[in-house]
């Protein structure tokens, strides 16, 4: 078990996701430079292709909350659901390019390297990263500097 609280609130939120299809539930934590947290989930569609993960469930959630520009962690974490009902799983998720796209966009707005917290289902395995490791020489709004007025 990870005595990172916000990794918690992650694995709390994979349990609320809408996830029949694959059965990969995913929850994500967002918490704020002032410490307040919310939560996201992945949620999936029978059209397979509209599903949405849970970071950018986190995100939107963050965006309403306290705002984009605000954001300074994230943890996810991920796996199935055991008998038991609780979150079960050997390897940490690590946010797919899309959800690294959107927390880089975050990123950019505050000027802060987000940390990223991936853990795996049962919150025994953590691997800390910020998202300019996981996504270095990204494309965001400072990159659009050179479009035309
Ligand atoms: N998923 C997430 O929610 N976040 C990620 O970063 C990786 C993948 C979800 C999408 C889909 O519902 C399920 O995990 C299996 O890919």
């Amino acid at each position: 078990m990870t005595h990172d609280p916000l990794v918690e609130r992650a694995r709390e939120a994979a349990l609320r996701a809408y996830a029949p299809y694959s059965k990969f539930s995913v929850g994500a934590a967002v918490e704020s430079v002032d410490g307040e947290v919310v939560l996201g989930a992945n949620m999936e569609n029978a059209c397979y292709r509209l599903g949405i993960c849970a970071e950018i469930s986190a995100l939107t959630a963050a965006r309403q909350a306290f705002g984009l520009d605000k954001v300074k962690r994230i943890a996810v974490a991920g796996g199935h659901i055991g008998p038991d009902g609780t979150l079960a799983g050997a390897a940490p998720v690590t946010p797919c390019g899309g959800c690294r796209q959107a927390i880089y966009e975050a990123a950019d707005l505050s000027g802060l390297d987000i940390e990223v917290i991936s853990s795996n289902g049962d919150g025994s395995e953590t691997m800390v990263s910020t998202i300019l490791e996981l996504l270095p020489h990204g494309f965001g709004p400072a990159s659009l500097a050179d479009a035309g007025k």
